[in-house]
């Protein structure tokens, strides 16, 4: 079996904005307490960090960091987490039936992000479920105002002389979904986002801001919530959000692996929305899309640990990803890269322990998950310019999605003119040959071919093999007359760096 596609500089989707490799920090289970932050931990630095999780951080090339929820930001003031440490107040976090500490907050997560890479960048959410604008333009006055007023002296006299400088902020979390604390309708968000984006604007005309869109492409509101609130919201926001999981239900694997159908059809399904209100209100401009929460979730799986209400960082959504999780995982990193046009920013839900590609346990050691590689070679290999990929491939039935290509698949144009093909073969039991012509391009040997697979479709890793599941390279890969030939083995992910 042969899927083919070809690619060509001349007909392009667009550059890739190094946002869409993003990624999520909440202050939900362990991802900061025990995840990135444990002070006492054999490796931890001075500011409490954990030096091992920061090395892994920054191999997996993560950009525009998404802080500090999620469901918690809808409950949070984010004067608790500003000031001295020993002051600051424990409460209730009611989105996760936890207790926040606050040991960890504002300084604390830009310093972080100062030694989690060179493109380490905050994306901040504000809590419109519980508060308001005020409190927005307060956060906004207090992270980014050189100094002289209150609220910017207050940060100072707490150490941070500098303005963070916070350009990316969200309008909310979820605002439509019954579990928000504070949900809204579409017409009481739309007003209120609207009214909070153009208070936050006239501090800082320059602020990229988010507005929430749906949470779930199958809730009933779905793309009418859009719409509704970007009647509102169109000229003064710069992106719309969409949240997303997938996971296998009912032991039907061909479908998991075709999520990437559903992905793409949201993606295309919130651009229209957006260009529709664009149209109905003359307007020229074009409104981009944050991705900001994807990611594989079992969320119909019971929690294999006991966790009792208002516990400190308990062990929650810590799911454990397999080899077939990875390779679904790659279709929908293909799906946002392929859609590089309007998908500005995309962030990986989350960064570490919850549902995440990083582990770790408290005082122990640090490692990758499976869904990591996918991640990491494409924040490193998909710089550039997608090119347009049109898949002519086989397909395989279904139950929901119907028939459906076995190869997803993308193209980059790096800035030095090298190609670097993402291909996932989504049959379970066969391998699948790759034909790939490429015209006008000055291409001539293939760099490397490697892929994520096993024998085992539920291979892991744990910290008593923390390398069980990681690529490997393939051979017999050629470039010859403008085709490549690669063989992709069954249910794998596949990058080829050509030059
Ligand atoms: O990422 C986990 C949760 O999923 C987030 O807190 C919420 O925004 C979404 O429902």
């Amino acid at each position: 079996r042969t899927a083919r596609f070809t690619v060509d500089p001349d007909f392009t989707v667009g550059p890739v904005d190094p946002r869409l490799f993003g990624s999520f920090v909440e202050h939900l289970g362990r991802c900061v307490y025990t995840g990135i932050h444990e002070p006492g931990h054999p490796t931890a630095d001075e500011d409490g960090l954990r030096t091992d999780v920061l090395e892994l951080v920054r191999e997996l090339g993560v950009t525009a960091i998404r802080y500090p929820g999620g469901n918690f930001v809808s409950g949070y003031r984010w004067e608790d987490g500003v000031g001295p440490v020993g002051e600051r107040p424990r409460r209730l976090d009611v989105a996760w039936r936890s207790t926040e500490s606050n040991r960890f907050g504002l300084s604390e997560f830009m310093t972080f992000l100062r030694k989690a890479g060179p493109e380490a960048e905050p994306m901040m959410a504000l809590n419109l479920g519980t508060r308001g604008i005020t409190e927005a333009m307060d956060l906004v006055e207090y992270a980014n105002h050189p100094g002289g007023t209150e609220l910017s002296d207050r940060r100072v006299a707490h150490g941070d002389k500098d303005p963070f400088g916070i350009r990316l902020w969200c309008l909310g979390n979820e605002m439509d979904g019954t579990w928000q604390t504070g949900q809204k309708t579409a017409e009481e968000y739309g007003r209120l986002a609207a009214q909070t984006a153009r208070a936050l604007r006239s501090i800082d005309p320059d602020l990229e801001l988010v507005a929430c869109g749906s949470s779930a492409r199958g809730l009933p509101t779905f793309a009418a919530w859009e719409a509704t609130v970007l009647a509102e919201t169109y000229e003064v926001v710069d992106h719309v959000s969409l949240h997303a999981y997938y996971e296998e239900t009912d032991g039907d694997r061909d479908s998991f692996l075709a999520s990437a159908v559903e992905m793409e059809a949201f993606i295309e399904e919130v651009v229209a929305t957006c260009d529709h209100v664009g149209a109905r209100l003359k307007s020229s401009k074009k409104l981009t899309l944050s991705f900001d929460e994807w990611n594989v979730w079992y969320q119909r799986r019971p929690n294999p640990h006991p966790v009792e209400d208002w516990q400190e960082a308990p062990r929650l959504l810590e799911d454990v990803y397999t080899v077939t999780d990875a390779v679904v995982f790659g279709t929908l990193v293909i799906t946002l890269l392929r859609h590089a046009d309007r998908v500005a920013v995309a962030c990986l839900a989350q960064l570490v322990n919850v549902i995440a590609p990083i582990m770790t346990e408290p005082g122990g050691p640090a490692w990758r998950q499976t869904t990591f590689f996918p991640f990491a070679q494409a924040s490193r290999y998909g710089r550039g310019t997608v090119l347009d990929v049109r898949v002519d491939a086989p397909t395989y039935p279904t139950d929901r999605y119907g028939d459906v290509p076995l190869l997803h698949a993308t193209a980059v144009r790096g800035e030095d003119g090298g190609v670097t093909v993402f291909a996932v073969n989504r049959g379970r039991n066969e391998p699948l040959t790759l034909e790939v012509a490429l015209r006008g391009l000055d291409l001539s040997r293939v760099v490397e071919h490697s892929a994520l697979a096993d024998a085992d479709p539920e291979a892991r890793n744990t910290p008593d093999a923390p390398e069980r599941v990681v690529p490997h390279a393939v051979e017999g890969a050629t470039l010859v007359d403008g085709t490549l030939r690669a063989v992709l083995e069954p249910m794998s992910w596949n990058v080829l760096r050509l030059r």
